[in-house]
């Protein structure tokens, strides 16, 4: 059977990494696109190189031109520019929504059946974004945001537990952003909830109410110590998570930025959720009774979701 083919498009830090963790996993050859000239190239070349020391013979080869992810299998979208000092939100919006724009085309013409995650941030409004410009059908595009914060909320969950990774359940719905929602009701050490966790006295509701916050802003923390980027290790980990779900029909429950058809009362929105990731792509969004508490939380993330969008549409009157 031949290889499967994944197209990274952006080659920066989560890029890069991407394709490392791709062809360690051996999941198929790889193409890294990007605008720059040289930079997918070189980290082509330089990738290549570890194939002798670790044994795997995937292609990865990088490009400037999007012909050459013709057919690719699963297509993961870093492609855009992080948040600099000055620039508002509104202009990081305008600029990774032309990037989207090109991107949604380049899928739309040369790999419409491929499945396609995106990273870009802001997360929920790129992913929609991407879907309006490629056209694809809703099942074949997500979004990358809950494997990576309840990721974030289970390391917090194991250290303040003190158990392995391994026990910890954990569960966060939602936009990506500060308004995201970690559901604590749902998440669990060794299948129990943490709420019985905190009656028996393991922790405290303080304790886990500054573990949900530092989960929100899990990304502000890294992005504040790195200075000079944000984070990407956890965040390509997690894209690579959700791409083997999907080539090899794990049928995974994974919390990403879906499109939703009246799950959780939203109606054609991307919002995170969770979801089944199967051959098919996004199989099934599964809805779950939230306490009241989770129900408003998610409200005031759907609507940050809402605004984004309107902002879109403003700045790109082809998505209104
Ligand atoms: N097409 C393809 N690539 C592009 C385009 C474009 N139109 N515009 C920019 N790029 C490339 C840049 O040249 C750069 O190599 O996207 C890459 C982005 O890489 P980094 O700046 O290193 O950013 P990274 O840390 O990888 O994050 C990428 O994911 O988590 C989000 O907020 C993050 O939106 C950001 C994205």
């Amino acid at each position: 059977m031949a290889r499967k083919k994944i197209a990274l498009i952006g080659a920066g830090n989560i890029g890069g990494t991407l394709a490392h963790l791709a062809a360690l996993k051996g999941l198929g050859d790889i193409v890294l696109f990007d605008v720059v000239e040289g930079v997918p190239q070189g980290k082509a070349l330089d990738l290549s190189q570890c194939g002798p020391v670790e044994g795997f013979d995937a292609k990865i080869t990088g490009t400037n031109d999007y012909a050459d992810i013709k057919d690719a299998d699963v297509i993961i979208v870093t492609a855009g520019v992080a948040r600099k000092p000055g620039m508002s939100r509104d202009d990081l919006l305008g600029i990774n929504l032309k990037v989207m724009k090109a991107v949604g085309e380049g899928i739309k013409n040369n790999a419409p059946n491929a499945f396609v995650i995106c990273i870009t941030n802001p997360l929920d409004a790129m992913v929609w974004a991407l879907r309006e410009f490629s056209g694809l059908p809703h099942n074949k595009v997500v979004g990358m945001a809950g494997v990576l914060d309840s990721a974030r909320f289970s390391h917090f969950l194991a250290e303040e537990f003190q158990v392995s990774v391994k026990e910890v359940n954990s569960f966060v719905l939602g936009g990506h952003g500060d308004t995201m929602v970690p559901v604590v009701q749902y998440s669990t050490v060794a299948g129990i909830p943490i709420p019985d966790l905190i009656k028996q006295g393991r922790s405290t509701k303080e304790r886990i109410d500054a573990i949900v916050q530092r989960t929100r802003s899990g990304g502000g923390e890294i992005v504040g110590l790195l200075k000079t980027g944000s984070a990407f290790y956890a965040p390509a980990t997690s894209g690579i998570a959700m791409a083997e779900a999907y080539l090899f029909d794990q049928k995974r429950l994974l919390p990403c930025a879906a499109n939703l058809t009246g799950q959780y009362g939203v109606d054609n929105l991307y919002v995170g959720a969770p979801v089944i990731i199967g051959k098919d792509g996004v199989e099934q969004v599964v809805e779950i009774e939230l306490d009241a508490e989770a129900k408003a939380n998610l409200q005031v993330s759907v609507d940050a979701v809402k605004e984004l969008l309107d902002a879109c549409k403003g700045i790109d009157s082809s998505l209104a």
